[in-house]
């Protein structure tokens, strides 16, 4: 299960994911925002982090104008690790060297299409493990989160 989340400023590109994880089948849940008034991402991003860490959801997928703001909040709750991709490559990197478990992006950072692609190598791309499951096992042991 996905967890979903923008502010005002990614909740075009919120709904466009939505619809392409229809596309392909994986559920998801939104935990909003709701629509394009002016609204503050450290809510959305709390909500949707809570989801994953309680095993509601096991990954995320949280948008706002630039990804940053998101992936902060993100990244301050324990046991998650959020990327902020603005390409295809650090998208699938993210997965394979970082077991990324939430994808951030930004609606006015990413051309829609190169969303889509970033979205759909963030879902697709497994862990590789291996020297690097030593490396992000550090990052939760040596912060505590
Ligand atoms: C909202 O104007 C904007 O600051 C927010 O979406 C995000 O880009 C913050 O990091």
């Amino acid at each position: 299960m996905v967890a979903l989340a923008s502010d005002h400023a990614g909740f075009e590109y919120k709904e466009n994911v939505k619809r392409l994880l229809d596309q392909l089948g994986i559920s998801y849940k939104d935990f909003g925002t709701f629509s394009v008034e002016s609204t503050d991402y450290p809510d959305w991003a709390h909500r949707a982090s809570e989801a994953i860490i309680s095993g509601e959801c096991d990954r995320g997928i949280f948008i706002c104008g630039t990804g940053i703001g998101m992936s902060i909040i993100a990244n301050k709750h324990k046991g998650i690790r959020a990327a902020a991709c603005e390409s295809t490559t650090a998208a699938r990197l993210s997965r394979q060297h970082n077991d990324a478990n939430v994808l951030a992006f930004g609606e006015r950072i990413v051309g829609r299409e190169s969303a889509g692609d970033i979205v759909r190598t963030f879902l697709s791309t497994s862990f590789e493990g291996g020297r690097h499951e030593r490396r992000v096992n550090k990052i939760h042991s040596l912060t505590g989160l």
